[in-house]
């Protein structure tokens, strides 16, 4: 029987809509809401035990809809915070790294890899990590051996492109000349692929692309991580069949403000209805 329960999404502010709308393209018979934590945003910069605390609350508020799954959109949420958040939640909980990190290992040719993300994420070491135990796993398996028998891993920290992200600069010369600086010193170091590590980077894809070259493929985790819920809903055998799923957005800053810089992710006219809460509130 169809499980026609929501999926809960939560980023610390609207980063997570390029997962939400991957989720919504691979899945659309699922009903969502999201809940973006604007007021409490950037976690990039936050300590690890403030993010995990934040995530905690989020995923209590989540739990209140009685969601069937809860997605975690957020790369330095994941990073710090998966482990507790899958401990405390009540149904299946889905990061944003390992799906992307298996892109990676599939997509390389020469076995070098670079990863771009918040300082948060790439100090954590989680992404390295992952990437490395899927590539040993899989050139164990035989695939895709040569390349992933001898890998390198390439890591860089890009706090600014949240900030071009956010103000729409996606495609000017501050957005070119900032990618320039922040990407050089990877493509000198001869990778072919490159992991999209922060839920931002997909709005900057055209200049990421120009300064990388065509010959470099980068993996927008969103796609990805969209790839493991179906399989999830699948496997567990919860997935809806909704005609109409609803699309619920809650944010702990205006709606108003959410709204507008949140429509260029989605499309016109969305989202709409936005609810302002907080989830300071959930002792963890
Ligand atoms: N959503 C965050 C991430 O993917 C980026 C924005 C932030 O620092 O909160 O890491």
């Amino acid at each position: 029987m169809a499980d026609t329960r929501p999926i809960g999404v939560f980023d610390s502010g609207i980063g997570g809509l390029t997962v939400l709308r991957e989720i919504w393209r691979a899945t659309p018979s699922e009903s969502t809401i999201y809940f973006g934590d604007n007021s409490r945003t950037p976690y990039g910069t936050k300590s690890a035990s403030t993010v995990r605390k934040y995530s905690l609350q989020n995923m209590k508020f989540l739990e209140t809809f009685d969601v069937k799954m809860i997605v975690i959109a957020c790369n330095t949420a994941s990073a710090y915070a998966y482990e507790e958040v899958s401990k405390q939640s009540k149904v299946p909980v889905v990061e944003v790294i390992t799906p992307g990190a298996d892109a990676a290992c599939m997509a390389t040719k020469n076995g070098r890899i670079g990863i771009i993300a918040t300082g948060a994420t790439v100090g954590t070491g989680v992404y390295e990590n992952a990437v490395r135990s899927k590539a040993a796993s899989l050139a164990a398996e035989g695939v895709n051996a040569a390349a992933l028998s001898d890998i390198k891993i390439f890591q860089k920290a890009c706090p600014m492109f949240v900030s071009l992200a956010e103000e729409g600069w996606w495609d000017n010369d501050i957005a070119r000349l900032t990618a320039r600086e922040y990407l050089d010193p990877l493509k000198e170091e001869g990778i072919d692929t490159l992991v999209l590590g922060c839920t931002h980077y997909p709005l900057l894809t055209k200049v990421i692309s120009e300064v990388m070259g065509p010959d470099v493929k980068l993996i927008n985790t969103g796609v990805a991580v969209a790839g493991s819920v179906r399989e999830i809903l699948e496997k567990n055998d919860i997935a809806s069949d909704l005609v109409d799923p609803e699309r619920k957005f809650y944010t702990s800053d205006d709606p108003n403000m959410f709204e507008q810089v949140a429509s260029p992710f989605l499309g016109q006219g969305l989202p709409s209805g936005t609810v302002h809460v907080t989830t300071d509130r959930y002792e963890v």
